[in-house]
């Protein structure tokens, strides 16, 4: 229903050719095998799940965009649902929950606003971070605490920590900036402003650039980037950083382009690899460390994925757990590719 229009419009965008792959090197695999997601949850009435991180635990935290709630799914029994809390509702209908990251052990920071779902735009002033510490859950009540906001954040939507793990950049979907925020002090400042690789490209009826956003030091490398990828322009890139700062420091570097209609929240593997959620392609996308293209993943139950994530226990870190916006909690197997 919301997104309607957008596939109407864009669908055939959906088709278009994908980047050629590069001659595979270790680790790259070659099984080209699709996965079959498993769904683990199905939220009745049906909520646009937009995030999902893993406790060190192993349980699943759940962000929902439909109302600003946080969720606990645990996969060893994935029937039942926990509401964790509840964040102030401001708008009915517009406010929710956007993106995830752990600042410190069990403490995230989540964002919080207001968003048109018909337009998928945002309403610029709403829009704030909030830590939440889990560390004494359930035994105690989460610690909730609203640490930051700007009167520029339009969309502010996609987290990622810096080298001090407390000092996070989020960055602005509408209008392709990068803002790093200080979840202790509530300093904001801009470390990236936006180019064409993180503006909505022109003449799309909906206007989301950068999205998911993660700082990765690639193996032997002595460069620390910020990979991100922009939602309807369908490219993935990185830059170079300053770990500490978040502050670039050298040109954008594409590494793949027309990877599918609506790029969102991505993960990067302990290889390098990168498993990005395509909304409205319902597909998962590999990029692997030396940039070959694979879908791994495409089927219905992945239709508007929102977000992927990596299992952190023994048991289940070969899973990329995955959230949709049709209220889908699921996994893939990812085994052939690690
Ligand atoms: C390829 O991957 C699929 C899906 O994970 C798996 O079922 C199959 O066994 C793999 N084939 C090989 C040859 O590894
Ligand atoms: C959301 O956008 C639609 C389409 O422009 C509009 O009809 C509707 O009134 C908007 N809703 C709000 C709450 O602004
Ligand atoms: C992005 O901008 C640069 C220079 O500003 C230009 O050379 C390049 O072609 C642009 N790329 C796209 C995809 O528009």
């Amino acid at each position: 229903m919301i997104f309607g229009h957008l596939l109407k419009t864009l669908l055939p965008i959906i088709f278009a050719a994908r980047a050629a792959s590069s001659l595979p090197t270790w680790p790259q695999k070659t099984n080209t095998s699709l996965i079959n997601p498993v769904i683990i949850h199905q939220f009745e009435p049906v909520a646009w799940l937009e995030n999902l991180y893993v406790r060190p635990n192993g349980q699943l935290l759940i962000n929902s965009q439909s109302a600003p709630e946080l969720y606990l799914i645990d996969p060893t029994h994935p029937e039942k649902k926990v509401l964790i809390h509840e964040f102030p509702n401001t708008n009915p209908g517009l406010s929710g929950l956007g993106g995830i990251i752990e600042t410190s052990p069990d403490t995230y920071a989540i964002v919080l606003g207001d968003l048109n779902h018909t337009t998928v735009s945002g309403f610029k002033g709403t829009f704030s971070v909030w830590t939440i510490n889990l560390e004494n859950y359930p035994y105690e009540a989460p610690a909730v605490k609203k640490v930051a906001s700007h009167p520029d954040w339009t969309f502010l939507n996609g987290l990622t920590r810096l080298e001090d793990p407390t000092v996070i950049l989020g960055c602005d979907s509408f209008d392709g900036t990068v803002y790093r925020i200080d979840t202790i002090t509530g300093d904001v400042s801009v470390t990236i402003r936006p180019d064409n690789t993180t503006i909505p490209p022109n003449g799309q009826q909906f206007f989301i650039g950068i999205d998911g956003i993660r700082v990765f030091k690639p193996r032997h490398s002595k460069t620390t980037f910020l990979y991100y990828n922009n939602y309807v322009g369908q490219g993935y890139y990185r830059v170079p950083i300053d770990a500490y700062t978040g502050n670039s420091i050298g040109p954008v570097e594409v590494l793949a382009t027309n990877l599918g209609l609506g790029l969102d929240d991505l993960e990067i593997d302990a290889y390098g690899a990168s498993w990005i959620s395509a909304a409205h392609a319902n597909r998962i996308v590999r990029v692997g460390p030396e940039n070959a293209v694979n879908t791994v993943a495409e089927s219905p139950d992945v239709r508007f994925i929102t977000a992927v994530r990596q299992g952190r226990t023994c048991y289940d870190n070969s899973r990329f757990y995955f959230a949709t916006g049709q209220g889908k909690v699921g996994y893939i197997d990812g085994s052939a590719w690690l």
